[in-house]
């Protein structure tokens, strides 16, 4: 496999040049990426093994699951809870976090995770993902719900991976971002595009506008400037995307810069923000961040908000740095 590096290679590569990281962590690492793969191939199936559709049953976020919402949950649960890594793992399909079972050891880490992100679109086959969050926790124990309501700051890892034309991880150890695409010939994630960077300037933007009506001032002034386009105070057009897909908009500006919003709106006084802070904000934030770029809640840089529950949901506003700084300047302004 002449210069293919492996995601293997590169993690005991990472491990050599940061001493930091431990081996235990990298073989945590390596058995999220097993998961994944098998994930992949379920995604990719499809209705070939009726997988696709509805389970018709409610997780803790009030959404109806589909069937591979529940499917991928059970992989990632089946393939980290005997390793002996974990303390815990928390899941956006399970209210409470999820406990090694007692003929397991336990270890010192923590996964927090989105097994399928972007579902409602896996009955149209368009891109969905993975994505998950790595914490360090109290060696040995059973992890409590305090031990995963921590910042974002306090992650040793985050990544997602891309079910999409092609299957991709993009990862982050607090080293930069890279990005691997899985070789289905060999069954191997082989890193494609090292170190990602966000061009902090763009053209770009991505939000529902189907919520246009319910948001606050600053969201509206800044989406009706862009809109302007050269005939605003902006003096230059912009592009609009929207996926529904959290992962792909993500991806989309780790490749070409833009910034994505899923902000305050008050639709359902009750559940005024969509995304979750523990399991896609945080761990989306820490990548975006490491690419150069930045995630703010809009009053507050994301990796510093303090969790207060599991399923806590924040305002997102990330992507090139220019563009968040400028949205959250409008927020100050009130
Ligand atoms: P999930 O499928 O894990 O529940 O997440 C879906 C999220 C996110 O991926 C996406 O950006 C957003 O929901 C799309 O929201 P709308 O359907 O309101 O556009
Ligand atoms: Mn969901
Ligand atoms: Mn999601
Ligand atoms: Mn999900």
């Amino acid at each position: 496999m002449a210069n293919k590096v492996t995601m293997t290679q590169f993690l005991i590569e990472q491990q050599r040049e940061y001493p930091g990281t431990s081996g235990t962590f990298t073989m945590l690492l390596n058995d999220i990426v097993t998961a994944c793969k098998q994930i992949s191939h379920k995604v990719n199936r499809g209705n070939l093994i009726g997988v696709l559709g509805s389970a018709e049953s409610e997780n803790v976020q009030g959404e109806v699951q589909k069937k591979l919402d529940i499917i991928t949950h059970e992989i990632m649960v089946e393939a980290l809870d005997w390793t002996g890594h974990l303390a815990g793992m928390l899941s956006e399909e399970v209210d409470e976090p999820i406990k090694i079972p007692p003929q397991y050891p336990k270890g010192k880490y923590l996964v927090l995770f989105d097994p399928l992100d972007g579902s409602s679109n896996i009955d149209i086959n368009l891109t969905v993902g993975t994505i998950f969050s790595i914490l360090r926790c109290r060696e040995g124990v059973d992890a409590e719900p305090e031990d995963f309501l921590r910042k974002g700051a306090e992650q040793v890892c985050a990544g997602f991976v891309l079910y999409g034309p092609s299957t991709m991880m993009v990862l982050t150890t607090g080293h930069g971002v890279n990005g691997f695409t899985l070789d289905q010939d060999i069954g191997e994630f082989i890193l494609t595009h090292r170190n990602m960077t966000i061009p902090e300037d763009t053209r770009e933007f991505a939000i529902n506008m189907s919520n246009q009506r319910f948001w606050e001032e600053p969201v509206r002034r800044y989406i009706d400037e862009c809109v302007q386009g050269t005939d605003g105070p902006r003096g230059k057009n912009f592009n609009m995307r929207w996926i529904a897909s959290l992962v792909a908009e993500v991806y989309r500006i780790l490749t070409r810069g833009g910034v994505f919003l899923y902000p305050y709106d008050s639709r359902d006084p009750k559940k005024p923000y969509k995304l979750r802070l523990l399991y896609e904000a945080n761990p989306v934030a820490f990548i975006v961040e490491q690419a150069g770029g930045a995630c703010s809640t809009g009053r507050e840089r994301m990796l510093d908000v303090k969790p207060q529950s599991l399923h806590q949901r924040v305002p997102v506003i990330l992507g090139s740095k220019d563009e968040v700084e400028r949205i959250v300047k409008y927020h100050l302004e009130g």
